[in-house]
């Protein structure tokens, strides 16, 4: 992504949607932004005006409606994320992006598998969209029915989609790498043309990571960390990749959020 492609826009919120507990749809009118973001990308939001809070705050795009809003998930966290559940429709916000390297999908590849924990399904809605291969299945893991975010009316299309809990209140009982593992463990004809995309807490991305690597399925991961600038200035979003990379520490918010599940260094996370 060139960073000729950034842009700061001062956009429309169009609307806000509770979508979950503490779970919010926002639509913000960014034309800019929505003409050449790809999945996988974010934007840094300043959520109001003037130094408090100081910082931007990184939200994956969850999905582009024409003509140019951009859709975003968010959970409620802390201060930022308060703020922005506040925002009234036409009310403006300063949002920068498209930021960083989003999902390279292969062309190649019949089947998709797309694997999500939480909050982490945001990505992954607007990846499902733009898979151009006809087999799809979406595996989205939540703690309970409370957190499970209404999937259709967050635009998520998808030929199969299983939502999985921990606590089995909805959807199947347990944890979603679970299901994936199931899924790597059937026909070794369809591990053979599949590729798995994936985002959540760190302890799901390991066990995906580690699943892709037993099964030999390539693997796509979405990474967070905490940013300042979501830039590459600040060096505040390392996380540790494979010494045999060139940097031994790589930035989420340039080299990433997207990488290849074989470069980070995930023993030492
Ligand atoms: C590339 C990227 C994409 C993201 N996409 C989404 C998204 O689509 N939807 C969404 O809801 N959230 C997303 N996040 C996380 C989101 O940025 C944070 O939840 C948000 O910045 C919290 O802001 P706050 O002011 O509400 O909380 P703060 O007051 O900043 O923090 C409250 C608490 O949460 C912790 N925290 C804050 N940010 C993070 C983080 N990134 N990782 C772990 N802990 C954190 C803080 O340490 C603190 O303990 C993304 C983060 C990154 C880096
Ligand atoms: S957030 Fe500043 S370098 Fe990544």
């Amino acid at each position: 992504m060139s960073k000729a492609c950034v842009m700061d826009e001062n956009s429309e919120v169009v609307f806000q949607r509770k979508m979950a507990d503490g779970v919010f749809l926002m639509g913000i009118e960014s034309p800019g932004i929505a003409a050449t973001a790809i999945p996988g990308q974010f934007v840094m939001i300043r959520v109001r005006d003037g130094l408090d809070p100081l910082l931007r705050r990184p939200f994956s795009i969850c999905g582009i409606r024409e003509p140019g809003v951009v859709l975003v998930l968010y959970m409620l966290v802390g201060e930022g994320t308060q703020i922005l559940s506040r925002i009234l429709p036409g009310e403006r916000i300063s949002v920068l992006g498209p930021l960083g390297r989003g999902f390279k999908p292969d062309e190649k590849d019949s089947r998709a598998l797309l694997v999500s924990g939480g909050i982490g399904i945001a990505p992954l809605i607007f990846l499902a969209r733009r898979l151009r291969s006809g087999e799809a299945l979406f595996m989205a893991g939540f703690r309970s029915s409370r957190q499970v975010i209404q999937v259709r009316s967050a635009c998520l299309v998808c030929p199969e989609i299983y939502i999985v809990t921990e606590d089995g209140s909805e959807g199947e009982r347990g944890l979603v790498t679970d299901i994936l593992a199931e899924r790597l463990k059937g026909a070794a004809s369809e591990r053979g043309r599949s590729s798995i995309y994936a985002c959540g807490p760190v302890p799901m991305l390991k066990k995906v990571a580690s699943l892709s690597k037993e099964f030999g399925v390539p693997c796509q991961v979405s990474m967070e960390a905490h940013m300042a600038c979501g830039l590459g200035a600040c060096q505040g979003c390392a996380v540790p990749g494979k010494r045999a990379l060139a940097d031994a520490y790589l930035h989420v918010c340039k080299d990433g959020p997207v990488f290849p599940a074989g470069n980070i260094r995930w023993e030492s996370l």
